[in-house]
């Protein structure tokens, strides 16, 4: 029997996937659904994310829900919405993150867009794992957690209530990988490199300081997102950080070398 042909089991995995209205968690939610997991597509944005569930390869598995995950009672709503309508959530993805907005830098970013970011990125990560591990716990139940940090997590974006955040959340995935794993919950982070998926405009010049000598799309990620996800192919990895970046973190102060004609 092929080992990759049946990564998920529809009828006891449901997932759970913030910031699925766009970019990667739009093309994580849309692939998940594709192996037939019913799946919650949730966002801030009603008009995008009903469209990505629409689009998706199986919107009869596709629940959408629209709240601000900044606000803890739409936490609590989100959690109760999952349960009732996909029932227990064993695979959760928090992709969610306000806009990165280049003025907002050291001298320049206002409280309230340090505390919403934070608020996203951080606190409902913590929060949403947190209560949707005790359920697991209270039915013995093995999960999977993947969250979105960045290459900004351990270098400057000029953007420190961005990067604070996701430092936080890095942190956040050792830490809870080692208090959920004798549970048999995972949880893993996703490090995108510069990924041209909405959230980040990029500037293609980019491209020349990546190996893989283009900037990344939101599908080069999804196939690797289940895989992490997948309690068949991954059952063994906890607190990793997994890279997708086409080597970009490999570019320094030096060029690549002059190799002549070859
Ligand atoms: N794109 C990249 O190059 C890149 C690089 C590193 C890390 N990341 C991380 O990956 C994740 C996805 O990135 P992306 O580029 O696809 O982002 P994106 O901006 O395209 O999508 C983020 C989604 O989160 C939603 N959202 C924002 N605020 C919300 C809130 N308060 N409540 C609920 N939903 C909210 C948005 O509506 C949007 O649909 C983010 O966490 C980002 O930090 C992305």
């Amino acid at each position: 029997m092929s080992l990759l042909n049946t990564p998920f089991d529809p009828a006891r995995e449901a997932a759970l996937v913030t910031g699925a209205g766009n970019g990667i968690g739009r093309a994580i939610a849309q692939a998940l659904v594709g192996e037939g997991v019913r799946t919650v597509f949730a966002d801030v944005n009603r008009d995008t994310v009903a469209a990505a569930a629409r689009a998706s390869a199986r919107p009869d598995l596709a629940v959408t829900w629209v709240g601000n995950l900044a606000d803890p009672a739409a936490r609590e709503a989100l959690l109760a919405e999952a349960q009732s309508s996909v029932g227990r959530v064993t695979h959760f993805v928090h992709s969610a993150s306000p806009p990165r907005r280049e003025a907002d830098h050291a001298m320049a970013v206002t409280t309230e867009t340090w505390a919403q970011m934070h608020a996203v990125n951080l606190d409902a990560g913590f929060h949403l794992s947190r209560e949707l591990a005790r359920k697991l716990i209270a039915d013995k139940a093995p999960g999977s957690f993947l969250l979105l940090t960045s290459l900004h997590a351990g270098t400057p974006r000029n953007l420190p209530h961005y990067s604070t955040s996701k430092a936080g959340l890095s942190m956040l995935v050792k830490e809870l990988a080692r208090t959920l794993g004798r549970f048999n919950i995972r949880v893993n982070a996703l490090v995108p490199g510069a990924i041209a998926a909405g959230g980040f405009v990029a500037d293609p010049k980019l491209a020349k300081h990546i190996p893989l000598g283009r900037l990344g799309q939101a599908e080069d990620l999804a196939p690797l997102a289940l895989a992490v996800l997948s309690n068949r192919i991954s059952a063994y990895v906890t607190g990793a950080a997994i890279v997708i970046d086409g080597g970009l973190s490999l570019t320094n102060w030096f060029d690549p070398p002059d190799m002549g004609d070859l």
